[in-house]
């Protein structure tokens, strides 16, 4: 295993009576509050009743960002942390899914620039060490976004779909009440599902020569916990146990302890960001439909006993096999999670989606070199695996 430090400065209050903390909590940080949500879904489930409720409680004065888009756009992020410089924004609370935490991220960085404009940050990868603070409420179990660095913002003028990172960007605290994922259609739920699986499955392999062990069996654990709940959270939306173990897994998923001792890497996830980036598809779902074709691209002499184990360790598949049938049947035990338990369409041409821009788009998840993990990807392979997906 490498060498780590780890830190997670969030304060989760998670379960039904979570709410009941959230006024004091924001109070912590100022008296002016700029709410972030997105198209809707918290007014119809009266979350935004609500939390309005608790921050006009506490005497807090709150303004209001609105219509955050999945995949959210750079220039909504500007047009809050305008907000924010007009008003004298002291924090920024976002209630919704990872979109809207991540937006609400993307303004309480850019809201203390001199610009304003989130995409001078994001474009030059610019690492976020001073921002408003952020709270968030979560409506997804999904993208990890409520506990952790990162901000994911679409620049579509461009077909950029870019992480900005910093400690400034954790949330101060996180607000889990699994009720509030009831609401979620079955799709997202899924795709949900799905993005925190990968978030685990990213980062895997990459331990190192030398295995750690704890990290690789909580890995493990908190795929398991995918498979187990969210065909349960699909079939009965308002299943709180099925609900609450995908809240606390999108957490675990991302915030850090997951990744100790290992290379954090994510190979689906940049081949990923690039399929949303050019066709605005939802997350976890691009996710699906690479994960399982970048595991049949990367098996080889050297990958398979490690796939195999996934198989076993993840989809009980039985010890004993030859290795590189154990990795296949490992595969197969995937393209079936995703395609027919969480019922995801298995093809990028089922979203629309052609060669045209395969090219283009292999090169930008390269970043100009190649992405890193269990094998190394140059663009080349990239594109072959984005042909695999058709
Ligand atoms: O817009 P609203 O009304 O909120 O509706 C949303 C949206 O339509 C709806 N929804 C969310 N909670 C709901 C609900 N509808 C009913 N009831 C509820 N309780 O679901 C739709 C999708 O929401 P969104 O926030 O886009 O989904 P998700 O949480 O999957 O976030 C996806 C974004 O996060 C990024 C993705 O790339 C994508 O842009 N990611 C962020 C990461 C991070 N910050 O660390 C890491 C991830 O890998 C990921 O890249
Ligand atoms: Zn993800």
């Amino acid at each position: 295993m490498k060498d780590f430090i780890f830190q997670n400065t969030d304060r989760v209050y998670f379960g039904k009576n979570a709410l009941d903390y959230l006024g004091a909590e924001i109070k912590k940080y100022g008296k002016r509050v700029l709410l972030v949500y997105g198209g809707g879904s918290i007014k119809k489930n009266g979350l935004y009743d609500a939390v309005v409720n608790a921050v006009k409680a506490e005497g807090l004065k709150l303004f209001e960002l609105s219509g955050v888009e999945p995949n959210p756009r750079h220039t909504t992020a500007n047009k809050g942390a305008m907000i924010c410089k007009k008003n004298k924004i002291d924090v920024v609370l976002a209630v919704g899914g990872g979109s809207t935490i991540d937006c609400a991220k993307g303004v309480a960085a850019a809201a203390v620039t001199k610009s304003g404009e989130v995409w001078d940050l994001v474009k030059t990868y610019t690492w976020v060490g001073k921002a408003l603070p952020v709270i968030a409420v979560l409506t997804n179990a999904a993208t990890g976004s409520e506990m952790d660095e990162w901000a994911v913002i679409s620049n579509m003028d461009t077909n950029e779909k870019i992480g900005l990172g910093g400690d400034a960007l954790i949330p101060k605290a996180a607000f889990e009440n699994p009720e509030y994922s009831y609401t979620l259609p079955e799709y997202q739920t899924a795709c949900g599902a799905f993005d925190i699986f990968n978030h685990v499955l990213d980062n895997y392999y990459l331990a190192g020569e030398d295995s750690f062990d704890l990290i690789t069996e909580f890995q493990e654990a908190v795929m398991r916990a995918v498979v187990k709940w969210a065909p349960v959270a699909m079939k009965e939306p308002e299943n709180y146990e099925a609900r609450a173990n995908l809240m606390w897994a999108s957490s675990m998923a991302l915030n850090g302890i997951l990744d100790a001792g290992t290379l954090h890497n994510c190979a689906c996830h940049a081949m990923e960001h690039e399929l949303s980036a050019y066709y605005d598809i939802t997350h976890g779902h691009g996710l699906a439909i690479v994960a399982p074709r970048w595991l049949t691209y990367i098996l080889d002499e050297k990958t398979a006993p490690q796939i195999y184990r996934f198989g076993v360790k993840v989809f009980g598949l039985k010890e004993g096999m030859e290795e590189f049938e154990g990795a296949k049947a490992a595969i197969k035990a995937l393209e079936t999670f995703c395609f027919e338990t969480l019922g995801l369409k298995k093809n990028l041409s089922d979203l629309g989606i052609d060669e045209t821009h395969f090219k283009a788009m292999a090169e930008h998840a390269c970043r100009g070199s190649a992405i890193t993990g269990p094998k190394t990807l140059t663009p080349a392979d990239v594109e072959e695996i984005y042909k695999m997906c058709l």
